[in-house]
């Protein structure tokens, strides 16, 4: 009999036995306030459109084809005319510090070591300056419509200076969605210390002590703008306070081309819900339309991404690239998007959890094993390349 060596670093010691996103998922919210894992982790209303998301993969099957020499796969491809060695953006999400300290620099470091872009949040706790410092990956930069469109613009130079690759225009949030989890724990941000976060933060000493030592959480982009006029961007807030009194809900198609006049590069429009949009933005001129109902946090009821690429690929052809977002769990999901039709997928929980769970290591952790996932299932349904990836290896 042999003894398995003892890990003596927790971190790896936490990793070792991690075999799915859903287990990161699990001491994401075993480690994290459940104040903050509900942040991240919750929907809207009913969450029916969270559990769609992923549900709907689940009922999506494959047709494996055999004897197809697979010795080599490679899920490489092109995605915004830049080639990616695996369909794969990672999303943006706000207030990603709630769950590390590092906040978005995980991310973005982890994700310039796996060749993929990662979209920052206007919403982040890191800085666009910030975050170009530790990455010389590549960058996309998320855009909420703000009342103030100057400081839009502000942001789309800033975002420009520093090298981003591409403007994420999210289009699903005119208004807040209730996320009821947030509504019942009275989620304020940047978290606020009451009875129930001090009780909270007591059960959860690793990530208080992280937290009390961090230099003060703030929505970094957009110092001094906040709804309480000029700030240092700390006050605590709720997030529908903080975002109905700040985003522009008059948001329309002109819009694009304002950001258009503005932005030299790529325009993906993250948020479309229906064919009937995904075709005005083909005609619009954009150059990808992230399929997304904002991980199911806005309109409990919106379909599920993976249900509209199929139907939006017949409408718009390769007019315009498809980015399906939401839902994405496994490596199996993105390889069942792309053979529907669309370019890549975007996922957020499934990093965002492996960081709450293992910080940087855990980022690296989940898109390590995405990256096996899609190799695995190609080979296991016939695929080498992309290109074969083909509707004929989807049973519905
Ligand atoms: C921010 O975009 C959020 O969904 O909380």
């Amino acid at each position: 009999m042999r003894f398995r060596r003892i890990e003596l670093d927790p971190v790896a010691r936490r990793l070792q036995r991690v075999a799915s996103v859903s287990d990161l998922r699990r001491i994401a919210k075993r480690r994290l306030p459940r104040g903050v894992f509900d942040y991240c982790d919750g929907g809207a209303e009913d969450e029916r459109s969270l559990a769609e998301n992923t549900e709907a993969f689940g009922r999506i099957g494959f047709r494996p084809r055999v004897l197809r020499a697979v010795g080599k796969v490679d899920p490489a491809t092109m995605l915004l005319g830049r080639p990616l060695p695996l369909p794969l953006v990672l999303a943006p999400t706000g207030f990603t510090r709630c769950a590390h300290p590092d906040g978005e620099l995980a991310p973005a470091r982890a994700s310039e070591r796996a060749g993929l872009p990662y979209t920052l949040s206007t919403l982040a706790t890191r800085s666009i300056e910030e975050v170009r410092a530790v990455s010389d990956g590549r960058l996309w930069f998320q855009v909420y419509a703000w009342r103030d469109r100057g400081l839009v613009a502000e942001l789309v130079e800033r975002a420009a200076a520093a090298h981003y690759e591409a403007l994420v225009l999210t289009v699903d949030t005119a208004v807040l969605g209730r996320r009821e989890r947030d509504v019942r724990r009275g989620f304020e941000m940047p978290p606020k210390l009451g009875i129930g976060t001090l009780l909270d933060g007591a059960v959860h000493p690793g990530w208080t002590w992280a937290f009390v030592r961090s230099d003060p959480i703030r929505f970094a982009n957009v110092v001094g703008r906040g709804p309480g006029g000029p700030s240092d961007g700390t006050d605590p807030v709720s997030l529908a306070t903080f975002t109905n009194s700040q985003f522009d809900a008059n948001l329309s198609w002109g819009d694009v081309d304002w950001l258009r006049e503005r932005w030299a590069g790529p325009i993906v429009i993250k948020g479309v819900q229906t064919v009937a949009d995904a075709v005005l933005a083909a005609e619009r001129g954009v150059e990808a339309v992230a399929l997304s109902n904002h991980g199911g946090r806005q309109v409990d009821g919106a379909p599920a991404p993976i249900d509209l690429v199929a139907p939006v690929a017949d409408a718009v052809g390769d007019r315009m690239e498809i980015i399906c977002d939401g839902g994405v769990r496994r490596g199996s999901d993105i390889v069942k998007a792309l053979a529907l039709g669309a370019t890549a997928c975007m996922a957020g929980r499934a990093w965002l959890y492996g960081l709450g769970a293992a910080g940087e290591r855990g980022v690296d952790h989940v898109l390590t094993m995405l990256d096996d996932d899609v190799r695995r299932t190609m080979a296991l349904i016939g695929a080498s390349t992309v290109a074969d990836l083909t509707p004929d290896l989807i049973a519905r």
